[in-house]
């Protein structure tokens, strides 16, 4: 018989305290694919320390880099120090791009820098089809030949160029991949309906500290003039928006009081300004923010979107918050078609929840009804140990490596501000067999 992870949480807990967030995990990701572009030694500080970078961490070191990950100060955050070679390998398999999708940023750095790379296909996943068609479209756009073939998308290049390239959508990975391949080409590259998040600023700030020139950054519209070379830097990773907009989520659904120290309040200006609505008081702090909330919260209607609208990744806090709310509130997303497939999960707790399409009609209760669950992707895992906080009972929360994946010791903080919450093990469902 196996065990598995499960994380057990009493509902009725009221958060209080402190908590601090570390580095950004779609930040650090990318930090490591755009070492890549220079030999040398890289040095990432404040990376979380979360499956999802140990996987980065072995692509890296499968395409000759060595890489050594060092716990600092704080125990959830890591210094990661990349040592890449003159002539990096350029092949990413499928055993871990298929853990980590995110791998696929290695495909603009590894062209730029080899001329040619292998990526295996990431496929589809738990929150929706995720294509890449914005990716291949710049690339070639930049004088790139990509073919698809046994399951590996081969891009080819002797020299990229610059190019003026429209995206579709503010795709967050498909900018990522074109100003890493566009740092090193030949000439100007315009990236024009460019993502905005924090994140890829921070990867702008990295890139030009490497010696990149990169104008409008944050914008809509990014200009990268390309070099020659770039040589390693030592960076520090942003903090990490999402994480301190979970506590931010979980601080009103508990009626608690929570400062969240490491994000700036400006990272989560609607996210936050939603709380507000919903009858918090949020304030601005030195190093992050304080939200607090002393009576039972009012239905908002939240509406996902890019960058600086409310993010697809607190969609299920935002749906939390609404099943505890008081009033009907009407949830919208529209970044990831499969976003909605832990509300299944989450009318488990007795949430009265009716979607149509990528609409959800909440009916707010007074409180949950705790049952067992399984997390479908990271942030579903966390908004459902945060509804379990607000259940009557028990709430065993399975499939806790999701919540790994992107939450550094996430019981721990839940501990830390007067939860109960504990990881235990318990038999993995039984196989039958004929
Ligand atoms: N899309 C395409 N074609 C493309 C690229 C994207 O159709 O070539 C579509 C996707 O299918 C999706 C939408 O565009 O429907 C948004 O995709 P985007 O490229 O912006 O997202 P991503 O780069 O795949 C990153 C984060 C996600 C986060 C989104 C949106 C990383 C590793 N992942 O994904 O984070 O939700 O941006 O902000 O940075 C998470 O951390 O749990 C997570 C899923």
């Amino acid at each position: 018989m196996t065990l598995v992870d499960l994380l057990r949480v009493a509902g009725g807990a009221r958060l209080s305290g402190d908590v601090t967030v570390v580095g950004a995990k779609n930040s650090a990701l990318k930090l490591m694919a755009a070492a890549l572009l220079a030999p040398g030694r890289t040095v990432l500080t404040n990376v979380p320390k979360i499956t999802d970078i140990a996987i980065m961490a072995e692509v890296v070191r499968r395409l000759g880099c060595e890489v050594t990950l060092t716990s600092e100060d704080d125990i959830s955050r890591a210094t990661v120090e990349i040592d890449v070679p003159e002539v990096p390998r350029h092949e990413a398999d499928y055993d871990l791009v298929r853990q980590l999708r995110a791998s696929i940023c290695v495909l603009g750095p590894l062209l730029a820098r080899c001329g040619s790379v292998r990526v295996a296909h990431p496929g589809g996943d738990a929150i929706g089809s995720r294509g890449l068609d914005m990716h291949v479209a710049g690339l070639r756009r930049m004088g790139a030949e990509i073919t698809s073939e046994h399951g590996f998308v081969i891009a080819t290049a002797e020299k990229l160029h610059g190019a003026t390239i429209w995206l579709d959508f503010p795709s967050v990975g498909a900018t990522e991949n074109l100003l890493m391949a566009a740092v090193l080409a030949d000439g100007v590259t315009e990236i024009d309906n460019a993502a905005r998040e924090p994140e890829i600023v921070d990867i702008c700030d990295m890139l030009t500290a490497m010696g990149a020139n990169i104008f409008g950054a944050g914008t809509s519209q990014i200009v990268v003039d390309g070099v020659d070379a770039l040589r390693p830097v030592a960076h520090r990773t942003v903090g990490d928006r999402i994480v301190a907009g979970t506590w931010a989520f979980a601080a009103a659904m508990t009626r608690g009081d929570v400062h969240v120290h490491g994000v700036p309040a400006a990272h989560l200006e609607i996210a936050l300004d939603k709380l507000v609505t919903s009858g918090a008081s949020v304030a601005a702090s030195e190093d992050g923010f304080r939200v607090r909330i002393d009576r039972r919260p009012s239905a908002v209607d939240i509406v996902t979107l890019p960058y600086p609208g409310f993010p697809t990744d607190l969609l299920p806090m935002a749906v939390g918050l609404a099943a505890v709310s008081e009033g009907n509130s009407l949830i919208t997303e529209n970044i990831f078609d499969g976003r909605f497939m832990f509300i299944q999960e989450l009318t488990r707790l007795a949430a009265e929840i009716r979607t149509d399409g990528h609409h959800a009609v909440v009916r707010g209760r007074e409180r949950l009804s705790g049952a067992p669950v399984t997390a479908t992707d990271i942030r579903a895992g966390a908004g459902l140990v945060v509804a379990g906080l607000c259940a009557d009972g028990t709430t065993d929360v399975g499939h806790v490596h999701h919540i790994d994946r992107g939450y550094p010791d996430f019981a721990a903080d839940l501990v830390s501000l007067g939860a109960d919450v504990r990881r235990i093990q318990a038999p993995d469902e039984p196989v039958f067999t004929m």
